[in-house]
């Protein structure tokens, strides 16, 4: 069963996902998803609250950066890379594979 409807996705406005235990920051980029773990590696902030800008997700709280694509920790000061999980887009149904 999808996760997510992929015309109820804004591109570029992450959204939050809770899955199997894990809660997931889920992001539009024209007609590709990307899936990320939502907990910020410095601290304890939401990554879907976060800004999204080219195919990087800034945290809200100190302004790290991660590559939505790879998971790594472009920005200071995290230097943790993220999990990223695959997406499966088919048609309209957004399913996040964990
Ligand atoms: S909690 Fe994300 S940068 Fe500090």
């Amino acid at each position: 069963m999808a996760d997510l409807q992929l015309d109820q996705l804004t591109d570029r406005k992450p959204v939050k996902l809770e899955k199997n235990g894990k809660t997931i920051c889920v992001t539009r980029i024209g007609n590709e998803v990307f899936a990320i773990d939502d907990t910020c590696s410095h601290s304890e902030a939401s990554l879907s609250e976060g800004e999204v800008t080219d195919f990087k997700i800034e945290c809200w709280l100190h302004g790290a950066e991660f590559d939505l694509r790879t998971g790594e920790a472009v920005t200071l000061p995290a230097n943790i890379p993220l999990e990223t999980y695959s997406v499966t887009v088919n048609a309209n149904s957004v399913t996040v594979e964990i």
